[in-house]
């Protein structure tokens, strides 16, 4: 049973009250975390999205309010009307701990059942549950000010863009299915059976169309859709900061989001970014750390053994160089007396990306171990050590391969070791970097064909146009990713603006004309008036709060997100439909 307001008002926060308010009278209304009673007195901790006051109802203070009190639980919601007064043993660890609440009159708004999670904080229940009744979980203080969080971060970033003459401009959820991103959710449409929108995957091409209408800087707090498997960093609808300017270089654009990092990051964070932000091509970060969102955290970097390597008589390594591969290695210092059981871990996991092996060589107190000791001779041994700076107690592992699986299944084990040697522990650096300079396409094994790396309007650099159609892999794209501690927040590019090099670069990917026209041919039509040289980039926004909230997982940042299987539930989504919709739809299923 719940009492109604009837006219009784809030006059201020649970978490706002502090010893300037004693002799105050005032209303506070909330949730009951706990009751206790003590006999003659009975103590209520009342909380609200501020904070938690503690409430004292007494039969000397008011004997009917007192009674009143008695009946109420945890999670009942409550108004209470009072004197502030100063409490008698403070408690220093709550904000409002100088001060209590004199019970004299309580309304019980609504009653609760028992919650099947404790609304508490660093609460550890299953996920399932936390989200079937996410409202609840929501309840809970570190919960909301995760979203205070997200909710400042926001507000930041427009006034930011607003002070820098962006205009936000909204753009359709209800658009087309395009070739060459993830895969699209669709939606069917009634008015044309058989016919789909697609859910947007990001608001690319209404935001270059933006720049052609002239309204040279646009952005949104955008909603993607993306149909992809998910991980602890993706959901399959998350938000971008997503913004396009025009009249821009690559330079303008780092420049300007360079002070916009700054600016969110040190008003919640307080974390100072020192600008410049380190930019450092592709190639480098794959030759150094094997990812394209390198962790600089630390260090052990991959080194190529290329040149020491060459002469040694080991067939895994001369393949590996002859078909235009390399041997590459890292260092783990200090971890020479690593046991076996425990190398062999690290053998396995190469393998899962790919590799066939891990030679290693271990440089002990009373000389060197290796796997593949038999195969070298004592300078090649030790030309290996110099080239990876070696020091008594290292231990170096090597893979031998194509570079794509060097450098992949090194990077990881950089990052597992990274991980395994609590390298990172206690370390509370935010390491920014650009990495710019990306290659244009890719070659597709399976498809026999180059894509774009990024998308199919990426402008090359200029002084690469030239090998577009001799060495289409040469090439690299004014393209550039924002990366933190080893996280893509965002991405963004240049964009072609010129019809002949759009064309050119469609017949790179492998489209006839006609396909290009099919599924661009809206933006290629409006390059055809006039559209001026434009660039953009967009965050991951989700990605961003976890690193302002300090969380590694994206559930916890998204209000009420799906879980592995892209199912919420909390409202069962996705659910069966009436055979009626379908009827309308022109649907009928095959199951
Ligand atoms: P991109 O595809 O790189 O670029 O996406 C931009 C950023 O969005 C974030 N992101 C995700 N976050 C959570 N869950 C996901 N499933 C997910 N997928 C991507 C990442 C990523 O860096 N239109 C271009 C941008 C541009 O060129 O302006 C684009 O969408 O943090
Ligand atoms: P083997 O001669 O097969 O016993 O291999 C000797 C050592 O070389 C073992 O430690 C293997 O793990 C390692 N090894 C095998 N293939 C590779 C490779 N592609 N790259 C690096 N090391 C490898």
């Amino acid at each position: 049973m719940g009492e109604a307001l009837k006219g009784l008002k809030r006059t201020i926060m649970c978490g706002e009250l502090r010893e300037t308010h004693i002799d105050n009278k005032v209303t506070v209304m909330g949730w009951v975390q706990r009751k206790r009673n003590l006999g003659g007195l009975i103590f209520v901790d009342l909380r609200d999205r501020t904070g938690i006051l503690q409430v004292v109802f007494g039969e000397e203070i008011n004997k009917e309010a007192f009674d009143k009190a008695d009946g109420v639980k945890s999670e009942y919601c409550i108004a209470v009307t009072g004197t502030i007064v100063k409490r008698e043993a403070p408690n220093s660890e709550l904000p409002t701990g100088m001060v209590e609440l004199k019970g004299e009159y309580i309304k019980v708004l609504s009653e609760s059942e028992t919650p099947p999670i404790y609304i508490k904080e660093n609460l550890d229940a299953a996920e399932n549950i936390r989200l079937k009744y996410r409202y609840l979980d929501l309840r809970r203080p570190d919960m909301q000010r995760i979203f205070m969080t997200r909710h400042k971060a926001a507000k930041i970033v427009r006034d930011f863009l607003d002070e820098n003459g962006f205009l936000e401009v909204e753009t359709p959820v209800l658009a087309n299915s395009s070739p060459e991103g993830a895969r699209d959710y669709l939606v069917p449409s009634r008015n044309y059976p058989g016919m789909f929108y697609a859910l947007p995957q990001s608001p690319q091409l209404f935001k270059q169309l933006l720049m052609v209408s002239g309204y040279d800087r646009y952005f949104q707090i955008a909603k993607c859709f993306r149909d992809e498997d998910l991980r602890a960093n993706r959901q399959p609808e998350f938000t971008q900061i997503d913004m396009e300017l025009s009249f821009v270089e690559v330079d303008d654009v780092i420049e300007l989001n360079e002070r916009l990092i700054q600016r969110v990051f040190k008003e919640i964070a307080n974390v100072d970014v020192k600008l410049p932000i380190e930019r450092m091509p592709y190639k480098t970060a794959m030759e150094k750390y094997g990812s394209d969102k390198p962790d600089l955290r630390f260090g052990m970097e991959i080194n190529d053994l290329t040149e020491a390597v060459k002469d040694v008589d080991f067939k895994v390594f001369q393949d590996a160089l002859s078909n235009n591969g390399s041997v590459r290695a890292i260092k783990a210092e200090g971890s020479a007396a690593m046991g076996r059981k425990q190398v062999d871990k690290l053998v396995d996991f190469v393998k899962t990306y790919g590799a066939k092996g891990l030679a290693w060589i271990a440089y002990k107190e009373d000389g060197v171990k290796s796997s593949i000791g038999k195969f070298l001779t004592e300078e090649q041994t030790q030309a290996i050590l110099d080239k990876m700076e070696a020091k008594v107690g290292d231990l170096i592992l090597i893979v031998a391969d194509k570079n794509s699986v060097v450098f992949q299944s090194l990077g990881a084990l950089r990052l597992h070791l990274a991980k395994e040697l609590g390298i990172l522990e206690n370390n509370n650096e935010f390491r920014f970097v650009w990495i710019t300079e990306f290659p244009l396409v890719s070659y597709n094994e399976e498809e026999k064909r180059f894509q774009a790396e990024h998308h199919p309007f990426t402008m090359p650099m200029d002084e690469d146009i030239q090998y577009l159609e001799s060495d289409p892999g040469r090439v690299r794209a004014k393209a550039y990713d924002i990366v933190l501690n080893g996280e893509e927040l965002g991405g963004g590019s240049i964009r072609i603006h010129d019809t002949k090099l759009q064309e050119r670069m469609f017949k790179v990917l492998g489209f006839t004309q006609e396909r290009a026209w099919e599924s661009f041919g809206f933006l290629l039509e409006a390059f055809k008036f006039g559209p001026p040289p434009h660039g953009g980039l967009a965050y991951g926004f989700d990605r961003i709060v976890m690193f302002l909230a300090g969380t590694d997982n994206i559930k916890d940042v998204v209000a009420f997100p799906k879980n592995q299987n892209a199912f919420c539930p909390l409202t069962e989504a996705p659910s069966v439909v009436e055979e009626a919709q379908l009827k309308e739809l022109g649907i009928s299923l095959n199951k």
